[in-house]
């Protein structure tokens, strides 16, 4: 079986317009060389997708993708982004679920699953974040509470679906908070999602992403774990220079069970 690849992908959140995205990839581009196996995502915001994806075309292993957007190609809903508009200017992927959507903005385990559909049927890969929150670990529900947010997803979509899906384990308590799960945390809750992906056919095909609180001096020690298919970075994906030392960093550890990274090919 082909290794899945590894992924670094950089969630900016409300941070850098099209100006600072395009001074961002300036800066970034130079600092990393593309490398077999692996892959750089970018989330900006809406507005400096198209701006990000011009500034960084070329570089075939970076792809741009958007944040949030709506199930509906078009129509009254005010605010909204749909996913052609989003392709339009160059996202090829999109976050679904992230915490601070379904956290901040409400959203449900059913939009979360329309939106992931939306998305394939309209050829944008869907990164689709799951975790569960402080209390939610506390209280012992961690297993039921992520089977839950699959399990919309999974009734949701085709087995074939599953080629084209990207999820991210995201402990709500560690994004933002400086707190990391343990890699073997992180590890635990990858089987739990693979073993669950596995009553569905799918155990094998979808990479699986670490989230919260990543940074360049962590990132090599969680990457240990073969379970981890790469991470998803919020505040240490905002600077350049921090972006490409953790890129880097973790592109180092990396061991992949078939033999693959640790000493990255060019
Ligand atoms: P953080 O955010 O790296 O700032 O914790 C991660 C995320 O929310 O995707």
């Amino acid at each position: 079986m082909m290794d899945r690849p590894l992924i670094f992908a950089a969630n900016w959140k409300m941070n850098h317009g099209p100006g600072e995205a395009r001074a961002f990839a300036r800066k970034f581009l130079p600092l990393t060389s593309p490398l077999q196996g692996r892959r750089l995502w970018f989330f900006p915001p809406a507005v400096s997708i198209g701006a990000l994806s011009e500034a960084l075309h070329g570089r075939p292993d970076i792809t741009v993708g958007a944040q949030n957007v709506h199930w509906e190609p078009k129509g009254a809903f005010t605010g909204g982004i749909s996913i052609p508009m989003v392709a339009e200017v160059g996202a090829r992927l999109t976050l679904v679920g992230h915490s601070e959507r379904r956290h901040l903005f409400g959203e449900t385990d059913e939009q979360v699953a329309r939106k992931t559909r939306a998305a394939l049927k309209a050829g944008i890969t869907p990164l689709v974040c799951v975790g569960e929150t402080l209390a939610e670990r506390d209280g012992g529900r961690t297993e039921q509470v992520i089977v839950r947010q699959l399990a919309s997803v999974i009734q949701a979509l085709q087995i074939e679906d599953w080629d084209k899906v990207v999820l991210a384990y995201e402990p709500v308590w560690a994004i933002g908070t400086g707190k990391n799960a343990t890699p073997d945390d992180a590890a635990q809750i990858h089987e739990l999602i693979r073993m669950e992906l596995g009553r569905h056919e799918i155990r094998n095909r979808v990479p699986i992403l670490y989230g919260g609180s990543v940074n360049a001096g962590n990132v090599a020690w969680l990457l240990t774990r073969p379970q981890l298919d790469g991470v998803l970075v919020g505040g240490a994906s905002l600077d350049p220079d921090t972006w490409a030392e953790l890129v880097d960093q973790g592109s180092r550890a990396k061991v992949r069970p078939s033999g693959g990274y640790g000493v990255l090919e060019a």
